[in-house]
């Protein structure tokens, strides 16, 4: 890390499919850095969730009022200096250049994995919502972090502590 760049208020945005690891890979993260962490999926309206819990794949429109309330509790923290960590699929380019939108704090670490380790995981998760026949049509929406994009793209494959570990050793220093 260059020893020469100045530490600033980072908005880490741990992005990806369904059992990519996003939730167990932030926590630790959020630790790590000691700043605040928020899970995504907590600023679902209760419609999307009901939906999701059915097997039913969110529209845009669905999509929508959730990327709007995540925007806004960035803009908020951003505004106060205030670096966190947030976990949010944000499987398409326009979801993330919302969420980026009067932000320029925000920085994505997309968590990747085939569909047979995602698979796998999602049947080995517990007490979750989201159901693993939702997988098909979450990797059909996915539009992988492009290069023009600020952060990095990472194997989901590996320990969570080596994810972890190889996010940190991309991110730019946290304020
Ligand atoms: N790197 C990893 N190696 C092995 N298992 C993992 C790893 N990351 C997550 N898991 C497990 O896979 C499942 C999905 O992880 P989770 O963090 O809930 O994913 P997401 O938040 O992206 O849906 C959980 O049961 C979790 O304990
Ligand atoms: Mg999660």
């Amino acid at each position: 890390m260059d020893a020469e760049q100045p530490q600033r208020t980072v908005t880490l945005i741990v992005m990806g499919v369904s059992g990519s690891g996003k939730t167990t890979v932030a926590e630790e993260l959020a630790r790590r850095l000691d700043v605040e962490y928020a899970e995504g999926d907590d600023f679902h309206p209760a419609h999307n969730v009901e939906k999701m819990r059915a097997g039913i794949p969110l529209t845009d429109e669905d999509r929508a009022p959730w990327l709007h309330e995540l925007a806004d509790w960035i803009g908020n923290h951003e505004r106060l200096g205030r670096s966190v960590v947030v976990t949010c699929s944000a499987l398409k380019r326009s979801y993330r250049d919302l969420l980026r939108e009067g932000h320029p704090s925000v920085w994505f670490a997309h968590v990747s994995a085939d569909a047979e380790l995602l698979r796998e995981r999602l049947q080995q998760r517990k007490n979750h919502y989201m159901p693993a026949s939702l997988l098909d049509s979450q990797l059909a929406t996915l539009e992988p972090l492009e290069p023009d994009e600020p952060g990095v793209t990472v194997s989901a494959a590996g320990l969570p502590e080596d994810v972890v570990a190889e996010v940190l050793a991309a991110l730019p220093p946290v304020a």
